[in-house]
C-alpha cells in the first residue's frame, strides 16, 4: 500500500501545481502567486491562492489548502495512493511494486482498509436491496416516497436477515476478522463467533465531506426498537466531526445549509431540491459539526422536529453556531412533526416559504422564553425583559448589541433607551454579582491567549518559509522547540532541516502528514495572512515582536513545566530569559 517518501516526493516534484491546478479552476497571476476562484467553497471574487515558490495552494476564504496530492484528493475525492498513481501516470514516473509499511503508517494503513470495508459493506447493502430479497426493504423506501435516483444518490441499502451474511461476504473478499470488527459491522462472541451488526434493517451509509462511507444507520422497517441503529465510532468514524449529506450539500451554490435532525430529512429535502440539507447524526450538535459547516457557509437554518425536544435542540445548537461566527434561524415545522413529513404533506414551494418566513436564532429564543412568564402581569413582564436584558448584555459587540436592544424594543413593546439603561445595569450586574461563573470566561480568555501564540506561530512559519534572510537572523533566537507541540513543532523541524540542507521545500513537509485535515492544518502555517504592511520598518517592527511573543510563552512554558532541583535546566532557562532581552534589542532586517 506504502510508497517511500522518495518516491511520492519524485511524483510530487514532476507535477507543478500551477499547471495541476490550471486544469481545474481558472487562475490568474496576481504578484508572486496564481489567484482565482475557490472550488471547495462558493465565492464571488478570488481568495483561492497558489503558489509556485511553495508548491501550495491555499484559500484565505475558507481555509482548503495543501500540496498538489491535497488537492485531488479533495477535488476529485482520490485517496492519497490514487492521487499519487494519477499523478505518476501524467508525469511519466514509473512507481515501483507496492512497498509495506512503516511502522508510522501503520494507522493510515489501517485507516485505508477500514474505508475499503465500509465501501463493500455499501456495494452489497445496495445489490441486496436491489435483490430478490430486498423486496420487502425496497417497498418500505418507496412507501416513504423515495425515487430510485434517491435511493441511488444516497445509496441506500439492505441487510438481510441472515446474521452473518454480510461478514462471509467480506471474509471472501480477503479481509481478516480483526479489520472487519475494527469497521464497526460485526460482534465477536466467544462461543458463537463473528456475526453482524446490522440485520433485517434498511442501510444509511454516512459519507464523509469526500463521499468516503465511514459508518452506517440501519433503520427497522416498522416500529421495532432501537429505530435506528448506528455503526460505533471507529478510527474512521468521528459522530462529532461529520454531518450526513454534507458531501453533496458542500457543492450547491446556496450560501446556508438547512440544518435538521434525521437521515429521513436530509433524504427528503434533497429530493425536494434542498440540496443544502445536512443533519448531525443522532448526536446533538458539537463545536466540531460548528466548525465544520463554518467551511462552508457563514449561515444556518435550523430545520429541527417540532416538538419539545427538536426546540430544545435548536436552543442548543445556537450559541454552539454563534461561536464560530455563524448566525441561525429557526425554521417551523408546524404543524408537522419533521421536514420529511412537511415536504410529504405540503410540498416543496410551502418549504421555501417557511425558509422566507425563518425567525432569527436569538428572538426565537425569546419567544420560548416568554412562555416561563406571565407576561399579562406587569411583575411577570418586568422579569422577563431582565432575563431579555441580561441576555442582550452578553453581546460584545456594540453594534450588534444595539441593533438587537432595537429588535427586542419593537417586538416587546418597551422604549429602546429605557431597554438600553436596563441592558448596561444587568451588564453591571452581572459582572459584578456573578463571579462564580468566571471559571468559563477565564478559560475562555486561556483559550484566547493559546491562540494568539498559535497564530503569532503561524505567522513566524509562514514568514521563515518565505524569506531565508529572516531565517538566518533569528535562527539563534529561536528554534523548532519554542513552536507549540504537534504539527507546529514538527512543520518547524522539518523546516531548520530544510534550511540546514540548504533544500526549503515546503510542499515536501507535507508528504510528512497523511491526513487531509493535517495537510489543511500545515499548508495554513505557510499562509497565513501578514497583515498589510506597508513600509519594511513596520514590518520588521511586527516580526520583532512575533519573535518576541513566541520565546516568551515558550519560557512561560518552560518555567512552567521545570523542576526546580533541576540545575541544568534552570541554567538553560536563564540563558533563555537573558536571550529575550536581546531580542528586545534586536534589529531584524527585511529586504
Ligand atoms: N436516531 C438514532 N437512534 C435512534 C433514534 C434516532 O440514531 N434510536 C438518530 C437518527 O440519526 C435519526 C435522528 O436521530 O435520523 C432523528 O430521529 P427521528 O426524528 O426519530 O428519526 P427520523 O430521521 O425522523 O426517522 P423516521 O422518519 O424514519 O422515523
Ligand atoms: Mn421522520
Amino acid at each position: 500500500m506504502y510508497y517511500s517518501d522518495e518516491v511520492i516526493e519524485e511524483v510530487r516534484s514532476r507535477n507543478d501545481i500551477v499547471d495541476v491546478i490550471s486544469g481545474y479552476v481558472k487562475l490568474q497571476k496576481k504578484g508572486s502567486s496564481y489567484f482565482g476562484l475557490c472550488p471547495f467553497h462558493n465565492e464571488k471574487s478570488p481568495s483561492f491562492s497558489v503558489s509556485q515558490q511553495k508548491q501550495m495552494y491555499y484559500c484565505f476564504g475558507c481555509g482548503a489548502g495543501g500540496n498538489v496530492f491535497t488537492f485531488l484528493m479533495e477535488y476529485e475525492n482520490y485517496s492519497f495512493v490514487e492521487a499519487l498513481r494519477y499523478l505518476a501516470d501524467r508525469a511519466g514516473v514509473e512507481l515501483p511494486e507496492q512497498e509495506y509499511s512503516k511502522e508510522a503508517k501503520a494507522r493510515a494503513d489501517t485507516k485505508a482498509i477500514l474505508l475499503e470495508i465500509n465501501k463493500a459493506a455499501a456495494q452489497y447493502f445496495y445489490a441486496q436491496l436491489k435483490g430478490s430479497q430486498g423486496a420487502q426493504a425496497l417497498s418500505y423506501l418507496k412507501n416513504r416516497e423515495l425515487g430510485d435516483d434517491t435511493i441511488k444518490a444516497f445509496g441506500l441499502g439492505y441487510a438481510n436477515k441472515y446474521s452473518n451474511d454480510l461478514y462471509k461476504y467480506l471474509r471472501s473478499k480477503g479481509y481478516q476478522d480483526e479489520m472487519i470488527a475494527k469497521a464497526g459491522l460485526i460482534t465477536v462472541d466467544e462461543r458463537q463467533g463473528a456475526y453482524d451488526k446490522f440485520w433485517n434493517r434498511v442501510m444509511f451509509p454516512i459519507m464523509d465531506a469526500n463521499s468516503r462511507v465511514i459508518g452506517f444507520g440501519g433503520r427497522v422497517m416498522g416500529d421495532g426498537k432501537p429505530k435506528y441503529l448506528n455503526s460505533p465510532e471507529t478510527m474512521i468514524f468521528d459522530k462529532s466531526r461529520n454531518l450526513y449529506g454534507l458531501n453533496r450539500a458542500r457543492s450547491t451554490k446556496k450560501p446556508y445549509f438547512l440544518l435538521c435532525e434525521g437521515y429521513m430529512d436530509v433524504i427528503s429535502l434533497h429530493q425536494a431540491g434542498f440540496a443544502n440539507a445536512v443533519a448531525s447524526l443522532g448526536t446533538a450538535l458539537t463545536p466540531g459539526h460548528a466548525s465544520l459547516i463554518k467551511r462552508y457557509v457563514q449561515e444556518v437554518y435550523l430545520t429541527y422536529d417540532s416538538d419539545e425536544a427538536g426546540t430544545k435542540a435548536a436552543l442548543r445548537a445556537i450559541p454552539i453556531l454563534r461561536d464560530v461566527g455563524i448566525t441561525a434561524r429557526i425554521i417551523r415545522m408546524e404543524p408537522y412533526k419533521d421536514p420529511d413529513e412537511f415536504i410529504k404533506n405540503l410540498g416543496a414551494e410551502a418549504f421555501e416559504e417557511r425558509i422566507g418566513k425563518a425567525r432569527n436564532g436569538f428572538m426565537f429564543s425569546l419567544e420560548i422564553l416568554e412562555k416561563n412568564y406571565d407576561m399579562h402581569s406587569p411583575e411577570g413582564k418586568t422579569d422577563f425583559m431582565k432575563e431579555v436584558a441580561r441576555r442582550l448584555a452578553q453581546f460584545d459587540e456594540e453594534i450588534e448589541r444595539g441593533n438587537y436592544i432595537e429588535a427586542v424594543a419593537g417586538a416587546y413593546h418597551v422604549g429602546f433607551e429605557d431597554l438600553r439603561k436596563l441592558v448596561g445595569r444587568m451588564a453591571i450586574q452581572t459582572g459584578l454579582a456573578k463571579p462564580v461563573e468566571r471559571p468559563k470566561s477565564t478559560q475562555g480568555k486561556k483559550k484566547e491567549k493559546e491562540d494568539g501564540i498559535l497564530k503569532s506561530q503561524k505567522i513566524l512559519l509562514t514568514w521563515l518559509t518565505s524569506d531565508e534572510a529572516v531565517f538566518r537572523q533569528i535562527e539563534k533566537y529561536i528554534t523548532p522547540a519554542d513552536f507549540s507541540e504537534g504539527i507546529y513543532r514538527t512543520v518547524a523541524q522539518l523546516l531548520y532541516e530544510q534550511y540546514e540542507k540548504h533544500d526549503v521545500n515546503p510542499a515536501r513537509i507535507m508528504n510528512h502528514f497523511t491526513d487531509e485535515e493535517e495537510h489543511r492544518e500545515v499548508a495554513s502555517l505557510f499562509h497565513t495572512k501578514i497583515k498589510e504592511l506597508t513600509t519594511a520598518k513596520e514590518q520588521e517592527k511586527a516580526l520583532q515582536e512575533t519573535v518576541i511573543r513566541i520565546k516568551n510563552h515558550s519560557i512561560e512554558e518552560a518555567t512552567k513545566m521545570l523542576d526546580p532541583t533541576d540545575i541544568k535546566g534552570l541554567q538553560q532557562l536563564m540563558n533563555a530569559k537573558r536571550e529575550l532581552q536581546d531580542l528586545q534589542k534586536l534589529h531584524i532586517s527585511i529586504n
